[in-house]
C-alpha cells in the first residue's frame, strides 16, 4: 500500500536531520549480537533487549543472542553502542545521537543513553528487506531534536485510561522521539489520582477509576526507561466539579456538587479567598511533588468563567479589599499563592495560557492554545515567557495529520530575537478525552501524533504531504507490534455492528468516511456523555481515511494526465462502492446496521451515475445531470457522525467527465 515500496530509509519518520547513503548493506543472520557498555543504564538495557525482540518478531530469525552483551568482551558485535553517561529528564538535555551503518557492523554512539534509545528506534524503522534476506542499507546519520519539549497529554478524566492504556502509549511515544507526557489527571468528570490525606478525593470524585500511587510511580518509571518525563496537571481553580464533589466547602458557591457526566465549561470554581482551599491544594501538591520527579507540575488554570466568582458578595468584598480588579486579578492572586506552595516542593509552575497575566512571575511556562495559530505563541515569548505550544495540535479536533504537520512553531513573519525564540519550548498534541475510550483512544492519537513528532523532532522546512503520508502508513503499522490497537480495534467495533457477521462491506465504508471534524460530532456537549456508546461506525472511522485518501490522490494525478491506467483504477473504485452497498444489504440487519442503509445507499447510488456517465453512454441528459447532482449532494451529508471527505474530487471528476460531453458542471 502506501510507502512501501520504496527503500526502508525514505520511510523514516521523524526524518533525521542528516542522513547518508553508502554502496552496500548490512545483512542480517541469526548469529547477530547487540553489544552495550558493561555497565549499561537499566534504560539501555530494556531498550537494547526489546529491540532485539521487535527485531526478532518482524524477521522471524531464530536468533542465538536473545540478550544484549557486554562491549568490553565483544567489541566485534554486529551492533555496537557507545555512550558516555545517563540522561537526565529535564529541559534541554542531549539527546543526540549517531548510527554509522557498514557492511561489517552498526556502530551506535551518542553522547546520553537518550541518544542511545532513539537510535535504536531508528535502526529498527531501517530495517529493509528483499526476497532473500532482512537487511540494513549501509546509511550515516547524525540526529538531534529540533525542540526540547515533545509531548502528548493524555486527559483521564474525561474518560479514565487505565495503566495499560499508558503504557503501551508511552511506548509509541519512543517511536515517535516524543519526551514528555502531561497526564491530565483531573477535571469536572473524575479525580483520578490517590491523595494519601484525602481519600474522599478518589471516593467520591472518580468512579472507583483512578490511578493508585503505587501505579504512578510504576509508570513514571515506566516512562523514564523510555526517556519521557511525566508532567501532572490538576485542573484549577474551573475544570473543578470532581474536587468539589469531594470538597464542597472550598468551592466558590457553597451547594452539593456532582461529577459531571456532560462535555462543556461548567461554573464549579475553587474560592481562592478561602484558606482551605490552599490547604487542600497544598496536600495535593505535596504528594504529587513526591511521585513527580519532572520540574514542572501543572495547574490548568484554563477556561475559568469566574460566573461563581462574581455571584458571590464575600468573595466580590475580598477582591475589593485586595484591590483586585477582575476576575483576572484573582486568579493570578491564586496563581501566585499556588507558586509558592510548588517552590516549597522544588516546582515550577506550568498552566494553560490563561495564566499569563499582568501580575504573573514569568518564571511560569505558558502552555499556548487558544487564538490563531502563532499569534499568542509570539505575545508570549516576546513578553518573556517560556512556552509549549498546542495550538495546531489539538487531535481531539479529528482534523487530518497534515494540518497538525504544517504548524509552525516559530512563525516564518514573527520577527524573534534568538532569546525569544529560544523561549519557544516546543509543542504538545493533546487528547482530550470527551468522545475517547480505552477502546478507541489509540486511533485517535496514533498515527496522526507520528506526524506531530516529526514537526517537534526535525521541524521541516519544506514538506511534501504525499511523501508524509506514505511515511505516516509506513510506520503506523509498525505501531501494532507495540500493541497500540489503533488498526486492530477498527475491526472489533465493525463486528459489534454486524454482530459478528462479514464485516468487509463496514470495513470499505470506515475507510472511506471520516468522524465529524472540529467538536461538531458532539453538537456543543449535548449529545455524548461520559456514559454513551463510543462503539459507533464513527469510532471506526479515522481523521485520515486511508481509502479516501487514496482516491483523492489517483483523482488529482488523473486530472492531471487523462491517464487509461488512473481512469481503470478510478473505476474500480466506484465500482466497488456501488457493489459493496449490495453487500451490506445481504447481512442480517439490526438497528444499528440499518442505520448506516442511507448512507452506504447514498455512496452507491452516486457511484452507479458517475460509472454510467463515465461509460459515454448515450442517455447522458440534463435530467440525468440533475439526478446526479442531486445524488452528489445526498453523499456529501453527514451521516451517523461521519463525513466523506472526497467532495472536491468526486465535483472535479464529475465535471471533467461532464465537460467532455460539452455538458454544463454541476456545483
Ligand atoms: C483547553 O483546551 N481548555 C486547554
Amino acid at each position: 500500500m502506501h510507502g512501501q515500496n520504496q527503500p526502508a530509509y525514505q520511510n523514516l519518520m521523524p526524518k533525521p536531520k542528516n542522513l547518508t547513503i553508502h554502496e552496500g548493506r548490512f545483512v542480517l543472520d541469526a548469529g547477530f549480537q547487540v553489544a552495550i557498555p558493561d555497565k549499561s543504564s537499566r534504560r539501555v538495557q530494556i531498550t537494547a533487549t526489546k529491540f532485539i525482540r521487535r527485531l526478532t518478531n518482524r524477521t522471524g530469525l531464530f536468533v542465538k543472542y536473545g540478550f544484549p552483551v557486554g562491549l568490553k568482551s565483544s567489541s566485534k558485535a554486529a551492533i555496537v553502542v557507545h555512550y558516555n553517561r545517563s540522561g537526565d529528564l529535564k529541559l534541554y538535555e542531549d539527546e543526540s545521537y549517531q548510527i554509522d551503518i557498514t557492511s561489517k557492523q552498526i556502530v551506535i554512539s551518542a553522547k546520553t543513553d537518550l541518544g542511545v534509545i532513539y537510535a535504536f528506534e531508528t535502526l529498527l524503522q531501517l530495517l529493509d528487506n528483499d526476497k532473500d534476506s532482512y537487511f540494513f542499507q549501509n546509511v550515516s546519520i547524525t540526529d538531534k531534536p529540533a525542540f526540547t519539549w515533545r509531548g502528548l497529554m493524555i486527559d483521564a478524566s474525561r474518560h479514565f485510561e487505565p495503566v495499560g492504556v499508558i503504557k503501551r502509549n508511552l511506548d509509541a511515544m519512543l517511536v515517535a522521539k516524543m519526551n514528555t507526557f502531561h497526564w491530565h489527571l483531573s477535571d469536572d468528570q473524575g479525580f483520578r489520582v490517590e491523595i494519601k490525606k484525602y481519600p474522599q478525593l478518589i471516593q467520591k470524585a472518580s468512579d472507583g477509576q483512578y490511578y493508585t500511587q503505587a501505579q504512578i510511580k510504576d509508570i513514571v518509571q515506566y516512562a523514564a526507561d523510555r526517556g519521557i518525563r511525566v508532567i501532572p496537571e490538576i485542573d484549577v481553580p474551573g475544570h473543578a466539579t470532581a474536587l468539589v464533589t469531594a470538597f464542597p466547602e472550598i468551592a466558590s458557591q457553597k451547594q452539593h456538587y456532582r461529577l459531571e457526566r456532560n462535555a462543556g465549561i461548567f461554573d464549579p470554581t475553587l474560592d481562592p479567598t478561602n484558606p482551605k482551599t490552599y490547604e487542600v491544594l497544598d496536600q495535593i501538591f505535596k504528594e504529587l511533588s513526591k511521585l513527580f520527579p519532572f520540574e514542572y507540575v501543572h495547574i490548568g488554570g484554563d477556561e475559568n468563567r469566574g460566573r461563581q466568582w462574581d455571584a458571590n458578595s464575600d468573595i466580590q468584598d475580598f477582591m475589593k479589599k485586595h484591590n483586585l480588579k477582575s476576575n483576572h486579578e484573582l486568579q493570578t492572586y491564586f496563581n501566585v499563592k499556588l507558586q509558592k506552595i510548588l517552590h516549597k516542593y522544588h516546582k515550577k509552575l506550568m498552566g494553560w495560557e490563561e495564566i499569563r497575566t499582568k501580575q504573573m512571575p514569568k518564571t511560569a511556562l505558558i502552555h499556548v492554545w487558544r487564538g490563531k495559530a502563532g499569534e499568542s505563541l509570539v505575545k508570549t515569548v516576546k513578553k518573556g515567557y517560556k512556552a509549549v505550544l498546542s495550538n495546531g495540535f489539538y487531535i481531539d479536533l479529528m482534523l487530518p495529520a497534515v494540518s497538525h504537520y504544517k504548524t509552525q512553531l516559530i512563525p516564518n513573519q514573527a520577527n524573534l530575537t534568538p532569546e525569544e525564540k529560544a523561549r519557544i519550548l516546543g509543542g504538545e498534541a493533546t487528547m482530550w478525552g470527551e468522545l475517547v475510550t480505552p477502546f478507541t483512544i489509540d486511533s485517535r492519537i496514533w498515527p496522526r501524533t507520528l506526524a506531530i513528532g516529526e514537526r517537534l523532532w526535525t521541524n521541516p522546512e519544506k514538506i511534501d504531504i504525499d511523501n508524509m503520508y506514505d511515511r505516516l502508513f509506513t510506520q503506523s503499522y509498525h505501531l501494532e507490534e507495540l500493541e497500540i490497537a489503533h488498526i486492530k480495534n477498527r475491526d472489533v467495533i465493525l463486528r459489534n455492528i454486524t454482530q459478528n457477521q462479514d464485516i468487509t462491506p463496514l470495513r470499505l465504508l470506515s475507510r472511506l468516511y471520516e468522524p465529524l471534524k472540529g467538536y461538531t460530532r458532539n453538537k456543543g456537549g449535548t449529545e455524548y456523555q461520559t456514559y454513551s456508546p463510543f462503539m459507533l461506525f464513527a469510532d471506526a472511522c479515522s481523521a485520515d481515511a486511508p481509502d479516501a485518501l487514496y482516491f483523492n490522490r489517483l483523482v488529482k494525478s488523473y486530472l492531471q494526465s487523462h491517464a487509461v491506467k488512473d481512469k481503470r483504477a478510478i473505476i474500480t473504485c466506484l465500482k466497488r462502492w456501488k457493489d459493496n452497498h449490495h453487500k451490506l444489504m445481504s447481512l442480517r440487519p439490526n438497528p444499528k446496521l440499518v442505520a448506516l442503509y442511507p448512507m452506504s445507499a447514498s455512496l452507491a447510488d452516486l457511484s452507479q451515475s458517475m460509472i454510467r456517465l463515465s461509460n459515454n453512454l448515450a442517455d447522458i441528459d440534463t435530467t440525468f445531470v440533475k439526478k446526479l447532482n442531486a445524488q452528489y449532494q445526498k453523499a456529501l451529508l453527514t451521516y451517523n457522525d461521519v463525513e466523506l471527505p472526497l467532495a472536491n474530487s468526486l465535483k472535479a471528476l464529475i465535471n471533467d467527465w461532464l465537460a467532455a460531453k460539452g455538458l454544463k458542471s454541476i456545483k
